[in-house]
């Protein structure tokens, strides 16, 4: 909760206690933490019919330690695990104006779009990210 919000503010799509204690628990969700903390990364494996994919939830970097390659380790890490599961396609999600996260989900391959409009909330614009693994 603590590296949560130091992360995310409210209009970021901030997780609160119960969703984080939700998410840690639930058997769908894998965490891949970095150090004490420094960072970490939330995915999880989704099912319609008979196609699996894994969504890439929260990908979140202490911001003292930010800069030192903690969330592309995170992310080498989070897509080796979903190949061996045998999940071929990675979805995320991310702020438009979150230039950082999406020079770093590009460098991997995620191709953008569509657009979501409010998905953070009023006025708060989402793009749908997809990677092919
Ligand atoms: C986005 C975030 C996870 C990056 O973590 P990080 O450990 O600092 O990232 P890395 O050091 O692994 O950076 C890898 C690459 O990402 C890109 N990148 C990361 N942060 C960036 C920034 N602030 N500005 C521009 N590019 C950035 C760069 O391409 C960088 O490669 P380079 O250093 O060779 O240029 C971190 O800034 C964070 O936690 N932000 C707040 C939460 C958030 O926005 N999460 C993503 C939500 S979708």
């Amino acid at each position: 909760m603590a590296l949560e919000t130091r992360c995310f503010g409210p209009d970021d799509g901030l997780f609160n206690r119960r969703q984080l204690r939700h998410l840690l628990t639930s058997p769908h969700a894998t965490w891949l933490v970095e150090g004490h903390f420094e960072g970490a990364a939330c995915l999880l494996i989704a099912s319609n019919g008979r196609s699996r994919w894994g969504r890439l939830y929260s990908l979140s970097v202490d911001p003292q330690f930010r800069q030192r390659g903690i969330a592309r380790r995170l992310l080498e890490a989070a897509f080796a695990w979903l190949r061996e599961q045998g999940v071929d396609v990675c979805r995320a999600e991310v702020k438009i104006d979150n230039l950082g996260a999406r020079r770093l989900y590009a460098a991997f391959g995620f191709e953008e779009g569509p657009e979501l409009p409010h998905y953070y909330g009023l006025g708060q614009t989402g793009l749908k990210l997809t990677l092919r693994l």
